[in-house]
């Protein structure tokens, strides 16, 4: 299979990477490579390299950013996906998109299917509903996969901004009121190359995440009872907050929880087991701190 993977710098990228399937064909673009919001660039590299599949794992992800850079999280999230979905109906490869739990507005009290209403309450999320509705109109057997607090070796990321504050910190306050499911990029990649890999070829929009929802301040407990293993590391307190006491930007749903029935029910794929994962990271980080 010839695969052109968007982002390839990024976590998913990453991990993309890692797991690719000896016999697969990739070219690895990043931002220097291929800006994705060039149409013109997306187009004739897709037209060169003739994909079976477009994977895009690039996107604007700074959430707070995202507030007072709404033009370019629009471009790189909604307008730069429709260059990327519509070059893959012109080569008749598939498209393969990621998107986020942050689509829905959080005020549920069950976890968000496939078929529940979109609300994104911030910029970053608003910008990703738009790349969903506009890969699909310009692709409609556009496969996207909604995912949500993503961690994982590399990049910027919750595990890994929790381990920096722990090394200089004896204290740590983390909000207590919003609840996700924290999702390993290494589970998502495999989750892709197992639906790429799929006969009946899946399409339109599926949940995966990780099994087993928490909150911000159960994750960082997690992480911290996981990094506690390691002899030179030094737990810090940990106090539980609410949102009201962090103010952030962007708006946060207070529940975003995803369910993952679809996939597993119609494509066999369980979901992230995160803390499995989780062990694996946090000793990999904490082996390269000491
Ligand atoms: N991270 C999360 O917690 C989370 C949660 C839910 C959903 N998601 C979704 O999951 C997907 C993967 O996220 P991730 O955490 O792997 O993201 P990431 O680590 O932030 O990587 C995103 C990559 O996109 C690249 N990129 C940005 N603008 C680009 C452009 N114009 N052209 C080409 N490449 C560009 C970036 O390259 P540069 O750094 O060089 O700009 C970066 O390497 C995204 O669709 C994201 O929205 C993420």
């Amino acid at each position: 299979m010839r695969i052109l993977l968007t982002g390839s710098k990024g976590q998913l990228g990453r991990c993309f990477k890692d797991r690719l399937p000896e016999d697969w064909e990739v070219i690895a673009a990043d931002s220097a490579t291929l800006d994705i919001t060039d149409a013109a660039a997306v187009l004739n590299m897709a037209r060169s390299f003739q994909p079976d599949a477009i994977v895009n794992a690039a996107a604007y992800t700074a959430v707070d950013k995202a507030e007072s850079e709404r033009e370019k999280a629009f471009t790189v999230n909604g307008t730069a996906v429709h260059n990327l979905a519509a070059a893959a109906r012109t080569v008749k490869a598939r498209f393969i998109h990621i998107s986020t739990d942050y689509v829905f507005n959080g005020l549920g009290k069950t976890p968000y299917t496939e078929a529940s209403l979109p609300d994104p309450a911030g910029v970053y999320g608003k910008s990703k509903l738009a790349g969903e509705l506009l890969a699909l109109a310009a692709h409609p057997d556009s496969l996207i996969l909604r995912t949500a607090w993503v961690f994982s070796e590399y990049g910027n990321n919750f595990v890994k901004t929790m381990l920096r504050l722990a090394a200089e910190r004896s204290e740590l306050s983390v909000v207590n009121d919003q609840i996700g499911n924290p999702t390993y990029a290494g589970d998502l990649a495999q989750a892709v190359i197992d639906m790429l890999r799929s006969p009946a070829v899946p399409r339109g929009i599926y949940h995966f995440c990780g099994d087993k929802p928490v909150s911000w301040y159960e994750f960082a407990e997690r992480i911290f009872q996981t990094a506690d293993h390691n002899p030179a590391f030094k737990t810090p307190v940990l106090r539980a907050i609410n949102t009201e006491a962090y103010p952030t930007p962007a708006p946060r749903p207070p529940y975003s929880v995803l369910d993952c029935s679809r996939i597993r029910t119609e494509s066999g794929i369980e979901p992230s087991d995160w803390q499995k994962a989780l062990g694996r990271v946090v000793e990999q980080l904490t082996e390269q701190a000491v």
